[in-house]
């Protein structure tokens, strides 16, 4: 298949021009003004943004928690992602406790595999690494599983103690991989929970009453200073306030390897939303919870000032109905996430560029190279130059919509809600291009599941890491150096 685009506005991390573009096959193959070339499929992007599809390196489908799953599988969760503008997600595989962390991956390829609409990759949940199990963490990066997420919070669950996050640093740090800490103090989280259910307040507000900032400031603060003493890199998901965001700064000006994601939903949503009354604000039972609305500005802040350096989904949706309801008269069984993974291109671009809180490069370096390129990925993804992946996105920066679950337009997840009901956005995706495939044609799915591949990411490719882009070997091979044992 090979596709022209014509005379749209191509805009990456670092450019912003006309031109036209040639695909052919999987990849880009030209770029220029004004070409004549013949194509099966001729797409006019007159007044279009023509942008790197989107990566959200943080979802989850259909990942067990509290008794049930998530509810978008690879098939539904990818389709509404391509519709949001997303052409690749990282989503994250689960180490069962006790198992080998590899039977953990091959659950999440038999999950995938003949399913997915987009291209997918796989972090790794670490729940125990006894020292017998720590070669894994290699093995892992020669499947191309290159950053694994371990838990301060969810003790008896998913929590991994001090010592465990010190030596999966270590490895991590000599391999050239990254481990993506959940920052939270969890043993002092549920001595609040405990107390304040003892006390009869069961109501879902009282999950973000018992998870103060503190706390994550304090998982935060710990993270980085296992990091430095580990000399590795680290990234901090889902920062949600400026308590932890001081403590990144601090680390960072130490120089610590330290890299941080937010979310659209602690950059719009805020605590409020647990005061409406009954149980409906389950909702926005996630975690870290909404923070107090100050916190925005601050988030802001530090995605213009490069402290920030990408905004993911974590995309984990629970129904309300069957699934939240689980925790109706006790706001700790309630199943921790929300849905966002269709929603955050529409989201930032209208939030945040057209608000005039970051520029349209950087809206495309937060939403995907910067993600492509801590992960490794980058240049196959999160670009568009001549031999990257044909991730292609048309957007068309003067569409309004109003975000509803109630409008098929707006709403592909498997959710019974949307966390940005009402939403009013300037900027929507209309045509998506997933390794030269349409797969939606303005506003059409017109893919099929199964066309996303499972794409083998390379060593961790942060600012503190340009050895790792010494050894890319080029956007043709898909692979860079680094992670094999003979190296
Ligand atoms: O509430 C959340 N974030 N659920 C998903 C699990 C996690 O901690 O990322
Ligand atoms: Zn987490
Ligand atoms: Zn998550």
């Amino acid at each position: 298949m090979s596709v022209l685009i014509k005379n749209g506005r191509v805009v990456t991390a670092v450019d912003d021009y006309r031109a036209d573009i040639f695909v052919d096959g999987e990849r880009v193959a030209l770029i220029g003004r004004d070409l004549e070339i013949a194509a099966e499929r001729v797409i006019d992007a007159t007044g279009r943004l023509v942008i790197p599809g989107g990566v959200d390196p943080h979802t989850h489908m259909e990942m067990p928690f509290g008794g049930t799953e998530s509810s978008d599988t690879f098939e539904t969760g990818t389709r509404a992602a391509a519709f949001g503008g997303t052409t690749c997600i990282v989503d994250f595989a689960m180490q069962s406790r006790g198992a080998s962390t590899l039977e953990g991956l091959d659950t999440w390829h038999g999950k995938a595999a003949g399913n997915a609409a987009i291209d997918y990759a796989f972090h790794m949940i670490i729940t125990d690494l006894p020292e017998r199990r720590a070669p894994e963490m290699r093995r892992l990066a020669d499947e191309g599983v290159t950053s694994y997420k371990l838990f301060m919070a969810y003790p008896g669950a998913m929590l991994a103690d001090d010592a465990t996050i010190f030596r999966a640093m270590r490895r991590a740090g000599e391999d050239g991989t990254l481990v993506c800490m959940h920052a939270e103090n969890g043993v002092v989280i549920d001595e609040l929970v405990k107390a304040a259910l003892a006390a009869g307040h069961v109501e879902p507000k009282y999950h973000a009453l018992t998870r103060p900032t503190r706390l994550e400031a304090e998982g935060a603060h710990r993270a980085l200073a296992i990091a430095e003493v580990a000399r590795a890199p680290v990234y901090i998901v889902h920062l949600s306030c400026y308590d932890a965001l001081t403590e990144l700064r601090r680390a960072q000006e130490r120089g610590v390897m330290a890299h941080a994601e937010t979310c659209p939903h602690y950059l719009l949503l805020d605590a409020g939303a647990y005061d409406e009354p009954g149980f409906g604000n389950a909702r926005y039972v996630l975690t870290p919870p909404l923070r107090e609305k100050w916190n925005q500005d601050e988030l802001w802040r530090g995605l213009r000032s490069n402290d920030l350096d990408v905004i993911s989904t974590d995309h984990c949706p629970f129904c309300m109905r069957e699934q939240k309801e689980l925790g109706r008269g006790d706001f700790s069984r309630i199943p921790n996430g929300g849905p966002g993974v269709e929603n955050r291109m529409s989201l930032i671009y209208h939030h945040g560029v057209n608000a005039g809180r970051i520029d349209v490069n950087r809206f495309v370096e937060l939403t995907s190279t910067a993600p492509a390129r801590i992960f490794g990925m980058f240049p196959r993804k999160g670009t568009i130059a001549v031999g990257s992946d044909a991730d292609i996105v048309i957007f068309d920066p003067q569409r309004e919509v109003t975000i509803s679950s109630s409008d098929p337009r707006t709403h592909h997840m498997n959710v019974d809600y949307s966390a940005y009901e009402g939403f009013e956005v300037r900027g929507f995706t209309e045509t998506v291009i997933s390794r030269g495939r349409v797969i939606v044609d303005k506003g059409e799915y017109v893919g099929r599941p199964g066309q996303g591949q499972y794409v083998k990411r390379g060593p961790y490719g942060g600012a503190y890491a340009p050895q790792a882009a010494a050894g890319w070997t080029g956007a043709d091979s898909g692979q860079r150096r680094g992670n094999a044992p003979e190296d």
